[in-house]
Parts: structure tokens; sequence; C-alpha cells
């Protein structure tokens, strides 16, 4: 009898247990696959934020089918997250722009695809973005924007000059980029991050109190005037080592002149003004500001023997070799409708040797260069 009533009560006692063992399973269960689940996608670099919100969307396993996507990561991270998206999220390349999941929306709202979409935020920052994403939409835009140094902001311009001077599209965003569809001097860019690359013509100006940081002077035998000319150290440095190698081929390199102050080109300028005219002024002589003697990089070299450089075997050795320690003729011949200026056959610019070379190798000038590969980075 007692072990009849033991039995009885066992079996009344084992329904909830088994109802309580088959929760406990399944909540262990849902905790093993959010562990594994979440583990999973933070190891394709999801935030803790965007993996919230991929769970609450019950999205794992299209993310995890999409793999890591820095797009969809910041998709899921935002409160712009548009589920109808999601696809376009998933193929358009990321950015790192604070708005980039609001203005994707925008343009592709607007009628962009993804890959259009792709192209406009890497032509821009968060800013030009967010301005382009407000306009209609455009109707050039691969065809400007495939140019790797293009620029939202400059869009318009690009169809005008285009319009105007009917050049290919890469021409085009080339001289937009140097602002040839600008007067000279009128409405400069002023120049506020300096490195030993800065550009500086007669678009872009100097502050007037801009001095380089680690000017050296020349000693006194390499200065043909006589008079302290100083250059940014690693110009002193790099043309000390040319002038050696030209010394052992039997000539002679001096510098006439290197870092100029703006005060010293508006005297320079004055002086000029005075002597050979306006004229030759605009030819020969840039602006206080928008002299590359400003920047102690340039210098502009003499023969020890031969006052018209020109005609001197050290400028024809200069031709052949300024590049192998980083200098180029800044103002050449073939270039002046690039420049702006007449052929300076004594003015050198140093650059460092790879880009020396790219640009003799590609004959091409500085300001190309400068737009084409360093312009974005700076
Ligand atoms: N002669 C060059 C252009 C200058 O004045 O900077
Ligand atoms: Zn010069």
């Amino acid at each position: 009898m007692v072990k009849k009533k033991k039995l009885r009560l066992k079996r009344s006692a084992r329904k909830p247990m088994i109802i309580m063992g088959v929760i406990i399973v399944i909540l262990i269960g849902i905790f093993v696959f959010y562990t594994s689940t979440k583990s999973e996608l933070k190891s394709l670099g999801y935030s803790n934020k965007a993996i919230s919100s991929i769970m609450q969307k019950f999205k794992w396993s299209y993310v995890m089918d999409a793999g890591e996507n820095q797009t969809l990561n910041a998709a899921f991270e935002s409160s712009e997250y548009d589920p109808d998206n999601l696809d376009s999220y998933r193929k358009i390349a990321y950015q790192d722009q604070k708005d980039i999941i609001k203005n994707i929306n925008t343009l592709l709202d607007k009628g962009y695809k993804t890959s259009e979409v792709s192209l406009i935020l890497s032509r821009g920052n968060n800013d030009d973005v967010t301005e382009f994403a407000k306009r209609d939409k455009v109707q050039y835009l691969d065809e400007f924007f495939s140019v790797e140094y293009s620029k939202l902001a400059n869009y318009d311009r690009y169809v005008a000059y285009q319009e105007l001077e009917n050049n290919d599209a890469e021409t085009t965003v080339l001289l937009v980029n140097m602002d040839f569809d600008k007067e000279e001097y009128v409405d400069p860019l002023i120049i506020d991050k300096f490195d030993e690359y800065t550009l500086v013509n007669k678009h872009r100006q100097l502050s007037a109190d801009y001095v380089p940081d680690d000017l050296q002077a020349f000693d006194e035998d390499e200065v043909k005037t006589g008079e302290e000319v100083e250059a940014e150290a690693s110009v002193v440095k790099a043309f000390r080592q040319m002038a050696q190698a030209a010394s052992e081929e039997g000539l002679s390199l001096m510098v006439n002149s290197g870092y100029r102050s703006y005060q010293d080109q508006e005297e320079i300028m004055r002086i000029y003004l005075d002597a050979y005219g306006q004229n030759y002024v605009d030819n020969y002589i840039a602006k206080p500001g928008f002299s590359e003697h400003q920047t102690g990089m340039s210098i502009d070299v003499a023969s020890a023997t031969v006052n018209t450089f020109v005609e001197s075997d050290e400028y024809s050795w200069m031709m052949d070799n300024a590049y192998r320690y980083g200098f180029i003729l800044r103002y050449p011949k073939s270039k002046e409708d690039i420049t702006g200026y007449k052929c300076e056959a004594w003015h050198y610019r140093y650059v460092g040797v790879e880009i020396a070379t790219y640009i003799k190798e590609h004959n091409i000038t500085y300001d190309e260069y400068y737009i084409q590969f360093l312009d974005n980075e700076r």
C-alpha cells in the first residue's frame, strides 16, 4: 500500500517536471543559439549595437550570408535603417561618413542605382554627399565621377566647363580641379594644411604669415649672390647631394634663391615691376602668397661659371639628373599654359625622388600630379 501511494505521488509530479525540463532545454538552446550567433556576428566585424538590432529584426541569417560588410553594420547601427533598402545596403561600398545611411536612403529614393550611390559616396566627404543628395538626380554621373580624383562639389563646374571646352570627361575633371575655369588669382583656395607636398600656384595662396618650420641656411660658398639663402632642411640636404654628384662631373651648382617670405616676394615684385614692367611680372613673378618660394621647398639654381643658367652645362646636367635627387623643373617651356609662368630654367621644386621620377617619366607638371594623386589626401 505504502509503495502504491508513493508511486501515485511520483506520477502527479512527472508532468510539470517534464514541462519544466523542456522549458529549460529550450531556454538553454536559445541561450546557446544567441551566444554563438552573436559571437559569429562579432567575428564578422559587427558592433554590439548592430548585433542587437540584427537580433531584434531577426536578420542574423541574412547578415551571416552577407558576411563582413561595413555598410550593413552601419545600417543596423543607424536609426535611419530602412528594411526596403537592405539588399542595397549590402551592395553599396562603405565610406566612413556619419550620415551614410540617411544619404544612401535619399539617393536610392532619387532613383540612383547602388553602383551610382557607391560612386557618389566615394567622391566627397559627409557634407559633400549630404549636399549632393539634396539635388535632383543628375544626368552625367558615371562620366565625371568614374574619374578617380573627381569631386562631388565640382559637379556643376564640370558640366559648365565641358559645354564650354568640349574636352573628354577626364580632361574636364583635371582642368576644373586645377581651377582652369577660374581667372588666375581670382577666388583662390587659401591653403590651411601644410606639408612637404603643398601645391602653390596662381589659384592656391599661402597666408601672409606662413613660414616653413624647418628652415636651414645654405653655406656661403653654395650661394652665388653671397646673400643668405634658406630652404627647408630636406631641400638643402638633397641639393648638397645633387651638387656633389654634379661636381664629380666637373660641374658647379649653386643657389640664387630659396625660401622667400611674403614680404620678400612683395619687394621682389616691386623691383621687377619698376625694372621690367607688368608683362614681365605677370609671366615670371608670383604675387605675394602665391610664390612656391614661400613654401621653402623651391630653389633657384645657378651655375658658378655661366650667368645665363639655360646656357650652362649645369642646366643640361640638371635636365638629365635633377629627378634622381628629388628635384623637378617646375615651369618647363612646354607647360607654360598649365603652370601660368614662362619657362624658368633655374627654378626647381623638391618633391622627393619617387614623385620627381614619375613626373619626369610622364612629362607632366607638379600641378597635374598633385591634383591626380595628392589633392584628396590633403
Ligand atoms: N618666379 C616664380 C614663379 C616665383 O616668383 O615664385
Ligand atoms: Zn624661383
